[in-house]
């Protein structure tokens, strides 16, 4: 049962968020709209989503491993929605040779294939940062 609810609560503050994070720059009015979507989450459980919102917007480069915890692993980590998971060098490979290597990778990655959001809901995320945390994901 609490596994169901997560599973079910995961995928709608990621996508919440990153529908947030995505209006959020140009259009402060659109985000705070959107701030009852975010808090869709189970009551007494932790909520991902949120500590994602309160610590975006830090300067700096991000590294890979930032980048994956605060974007990636909410999919990439258990393999939800059927995302290849982190580690799993044959599930990324394979992508690879299909999509012409990494920088393939990074271009679905930067514009979102199927279940898979544009930029992995890292909308402030850099190439060279979706690119790193690719790399560390796939060990490509
Ligand atoms: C909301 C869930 C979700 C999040 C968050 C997410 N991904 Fe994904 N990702 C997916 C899914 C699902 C797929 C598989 C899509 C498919 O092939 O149908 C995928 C596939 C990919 C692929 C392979 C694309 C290809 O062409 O085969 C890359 C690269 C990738 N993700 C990178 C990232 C990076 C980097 C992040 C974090 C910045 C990230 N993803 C965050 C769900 C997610």
């Amino acid at each position: 049962m609490n596994l169901i609810m997560k599973m079910l609560a995961v995928p709608a503050t990621v996508l919440a968020l990153w529908a947030a994070s995505a209006q959020a720059a140009p259009n402060d009015e659109i985000a705070k709209r959107l701030e009852p979507v975010g808090q869709v989450c189970v009551q007494g459980q932790e909520c991902k989503g949120m500590e994602v919102v309160a610590s975006a917007g830090g300067g700096g480069a991000k590294t890979p491993k930032d980048v994956i915890a605060k974007h990636c692993n909410a999919c990439h980590g258990t393999g939800l929605l059927d995302a290849p998971k982190i580690g799993d060098a044959a599930a990324w490979g394979e992508r690879a040779k299909k999509e012409g290597g990494l920088d393939g990778l990074l271009a679905k990655a930067i514009s979102g294939i199927n279940a898979m959001p544009p930029k992995g809901t890292c909308a402030d995320c850099s190439d060279d940062e979706l690119k790193g945390a690719i790399k560390e994901m796939s060990g490509l």
